[in-house]
């Protein structure tokens, strides 16, 4: 997660001559600066380069990505007479550059290394939608789900909809594994989860399953684990509030597991990243289905050398004493 980006001098070299926005609609760029990462990390996977928001513009709501602000979304949907200004993804070519930069990244990659396409869970979509960008408490969003839930549902529904066609557009232009994001579903309490999420993440993962694995990846409330599952995925991303045995456990060994090293980890001593790494690798005890990750993005503030070290530190681990 944030795999390229702003912790590595690249990455900040091509940002001052291009914004984010205009890269992500560069499929060049997107591939370019996607296989340099991964050649010079060594990993596994690369995960397509773009963002989670950008299925929101041909909806008809306005981006803007501005420097240490984190991105904002126009105008904020808050009531039920607003909806209607989400409108359905009508126009899926006005994507084609996603599409682009999977197939460039895909033909650029070597054969062993897999391709994930992504997109936002509808509940971090519609928290966007609604607050206008990321948010503490997120108390726009619960207003309209919890005051009006006719018009929660309808706009997740249509959320919903959009993302399984963007994530099957993915997949027919090569991903090989698709993830969905749900980054902030974490300031939900489990019953709200079940009434106002589960059924919609549900509608997004059926129309994957069968298809190429699906990564459901969440934040924040470890409680959610077992409804996360509920609503399906192939493999269950975990962030670092809880154990990656407790939580492999919780979502039973017939799913995959991901995760789940806290990102602040990088910012301290290779001594210490490999120490942590080991920690998590041992709580996996040598299962199959077990994906290394960051529990979240990588921190802009982070020491390339931290992430070098974590990358070989995975690679070397032989797992023992499994019975
Ligand atoms: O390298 C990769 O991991 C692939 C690309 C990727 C980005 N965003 C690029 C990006 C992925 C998978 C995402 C997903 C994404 N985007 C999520 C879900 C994952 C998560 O972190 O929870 C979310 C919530 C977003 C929305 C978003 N986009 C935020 C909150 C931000 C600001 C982050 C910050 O630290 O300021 C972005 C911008 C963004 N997306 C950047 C990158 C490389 C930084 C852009 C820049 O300033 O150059």
């Amino acid at each position: 997660m944030r795999q390229a980006g702003r912790y590595l001098p690249e990455y900040r070299q091509l940002r001052q001559r291009v914004d984010f926005l205009t890269l992500c609609k560069t499929p060049q760029l997107c591939s370019q600066i996607m296989l340099h990462t991964v050649e010079r990390l060594g990993v596994d996977a690369a995960i397509v380069f773009s963002d989670l928001l950008l299925i929101l513009e041909p909806m008809g709501m306005r981006l803007r990505f501005s420097d240490g602000e984190g991105p904002s979304v126009g105008p904020p949907i808050r009531t039920a007479a607003e909806v209607g200004r989400l409108h359905e993804l009508e126009r899926l070519d006005q994507l084609d550059f996603v599409m682009e930069a999977v197939r460039l990244t895909r033909a650029g990659l070597p054969a062993d290394v897999s391709l994930i396409g992504f997109a936002g869970a509808p509940f971090t979509l519609a928290a966007y939608v609604i607050e206008g960008g990321t948010s503490r408490h997120y108390h726009h969003a619960k207003r309209l789900m919890l005051g009006d839930p006719s018009a929660w549902h309808a706009l997740m529904e249509r959320l919903a909809r959009a993302t399984a066609r963007y994530l099957l557009a993915q997949v027919a232009a090569g991903a090989d594994v698709v993830q969905i994001f749900d980054s902030w579903v974490g300031c939900l309490a489990t019953e709200d989860y079940r009434r106002y999420v589960l059924p919609h993440s549900r509608a997004v993962l059926q129309q994957l399953a069968g298809r190429v694995p699906v990564i459901h990846f969440f934040t924040g409330n470890p409680a959610l684990l077992p409804l996360v599952r509920e609503a399906g995925g192939d493999a269950i991303g975990v962030d670092w509030r809880i154990g990656l045995d407790e939580a492999w456990r919780t979502v039973g060994y017939d799913r995959a597991i991901q995760g789940n090293l806290d990102p602040a980890v990088l910012l301290s001593t290779p001594q210490v990243v490999r120490d942590r790494a080991l920690a998590v690798l041992r709580q996996a005890e040598g299962r199959p289905g077990h994906i290394f990750n960051l529990g979240h993005g990588v921190l802009p503030q982070t020491p390339v050398e931290n992430v070098l070290t974590l990358v070989e530190t995975v690679r070397e681990f032989q797992p023992t004493g499994r019975p």
